[in-house]
């Protein structure tokens, strides 16, 4: 199978890349030239574990490359991917859908033969629809069919995601995409990963119900746990009882800032817009919404509480900031909100994070990068763990008492035992659904 995959980011690239590997001809096109010259040298424009290797195994191959060039790509292709972004449009909540009409049209305009445009965009319901009456309308003679294909990876994971998938959507309307789909997909189909042919209207559906679904589990576990420290319960035991029960599951259940990323807060706010344009309002979903914004304010709340009522002329050391470990994005992380309401309390904030100093320099001003969690402790008044990167999961903590100023501690993760912060020598310290110590009143 011959593929253009248009747009290379988090979904874009590493589905190329993985397609390649399943020995189809991908051409990866971007129309940011900073990327494709990068790509051409062999460097990967994002953080995500393993991607370098797979994709440098299969540019030698010679069946994975990348261009400017959309119609390039597109003369000739059998599948075109749509993996352009859909972030949230400014004022309404709606998904943006200017990236993925325009990249419509361009490929409406280069289209020489059959093939099918398979959305893997995550897109409001009829946006497929939408997309085949760009083309059409871009290419009157145009010979194609319109799939809607989701994406369900997880950044920090993708690789493995894509290739052993719990599951692949394919929405689709005529045999012939059903075909082509069938043989992009052929190689995940044998090793018996399940492939769920849809119409149209419900894989769109499928993937915001999926992403809300999984925010509402997040969202309901945070609430747990704020319930928790008041009634003297600890979530990680709660979360334990709970999560054992086959129906319920242990994923999604850890207590922590709110979510954050790239996907879930544009995802359930466009789908809170769609059940209001459809007057279904997703009342539980604009829910989830507003308590997970509660949830990451009540975050600031906890630090300033732990500095003894204010963060002014403190200075707070911050590790981690990318919305989760293993990955470099920023979009829409906790740290966004939290970072700058203590840049603007007063506080010196110090930031240690693996790989998220090249996004995060622009979007935290005012706080200090620096690389060793150790030596930026020297001094500090307070140490929030705020994204669960392996390297502060295995803290000498005794050390990073010693060297602060005052030894307190913000886990916002749960990551360290109550008690062993305490037999570090902490003399304050905060959690998330559990019981803290040292703070005063
Ligand atoms: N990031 C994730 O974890 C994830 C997971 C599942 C689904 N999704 C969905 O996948 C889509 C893409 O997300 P992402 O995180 O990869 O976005 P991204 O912002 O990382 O990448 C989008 C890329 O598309 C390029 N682009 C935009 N318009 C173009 C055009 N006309 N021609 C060529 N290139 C163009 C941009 O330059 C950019 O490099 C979104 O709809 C998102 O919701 C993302």
């Amino acid at each position: 199978m011959k593929i253009a995959m248009i747009g290379t980011g988090y979904v874009g690239l590493v589905s190329g890349v993985c397609f390649s590997d399943f020995g189809h001809e991908v051409v990866c096109v971007d129309k940011d030239p900073r990327k494709i010259e990068m790509l051409n040298r062999g460097e990967v424009p994002i953080y995500e574990p393993g991607l370098d290797t797979v994709m440098a195994r299969n540019v030698a191959a010679g069946r994975l490359t990348f261009t400017g060039d959309l119609a390039a790509a597109v003369d000739g292709a059998d599948a075109v991917f749509i993996a352009v972004g859909t972030p949230t449009r400014r004022g309404d909540g709606h998904a943006d859908l200017t990236y993925v009409m325009a990249a419509a049209e361009e490929i409406g305009r280069a289209l020489t033969g059959y093939a099918v445009i398979v959305t893997k965009s995550t897109v409001p319901v009829g946006t497929n629809r939408q997309v085949a009456a760009a083309v059409r309308a871009a290419n009157p003679a145009a010979e194609f069919d319109v799939a809607s294909n989701p994406e369900f990876l997880r950044e920090g994971a993708a690789i493995d995601d894509f290739m052993r998938p719990d599951r692949v959507v394919v929405g689709i309307e005529t045999e012939r995409a059903r075909e082509v789909m069938a043989d992009i997909y052929r190689p995940l189909f044998l090793r018996e990963f399940p492939v769920v042919y849809t119409d149209l209207e419900s894989a769109e559906m499928i993937k915001y119900a999926a992403n809300a679904f999984l925010a509402t589990k997040i969202t309901f576990i945070n609430e747990m746990a704020m319930l928790c420290e008041k009634v003297g319960a600890d979530i990680k035991a709660v979360s334990k009882g709970m999560g054992l029960d086959g129906r319920i599951g242990n994923k999604f259940l850890h207590a922590g800032p709110g979510y954050g990323g790239s996907c879930f807060p544009k995802d359930t706010q466009a789908l809170a817009r769609i059940g209001q344009d459809f007057a279904s309002p997703c009342a539980i979903t604009e829910t989830v919404i507003a308590v997970n914004d509660r949830v990451k304010r009540r975050m600031i709340d906890k630090v300033v509480d732990l500095c003894g009522g204010s963060v002014n002329g403190k200075t707070i050391l911050v590790l981690g900031v990318t919305f989760k470990p293993n990955t470099d994005d920023m979009r829409d992380a906790p740290a966004l909100t939290i970072v700058p309401a203590l840049v603007g309390g007063g506080a010196r904030v110090r930031v240690v994070d693996p790989q998220g100093r090249r996004e995060g320099e622009a979007l935290l001003p005012g706080v200090t990068w620096a690389e060793d969690p150790y030596a930026a402790a020297e001094g500090a008044d307070a140490l929030v763990i705020l994204t669960e990167w392996n390297e502060f999961r295995g803290l000498d903590l005794g050390q990073m008492a010693q060297r602060m100023a005052h030894a307190r501690m913000a886990d916002l993760r749960n990551v360290y035992p109550p008690e062993d912060v305490r037999e570090a020598g902490f003399e304050a310290h905060v959690a998330v659904g559990r019981k803290g110590f040292g703070l005063e009143g």
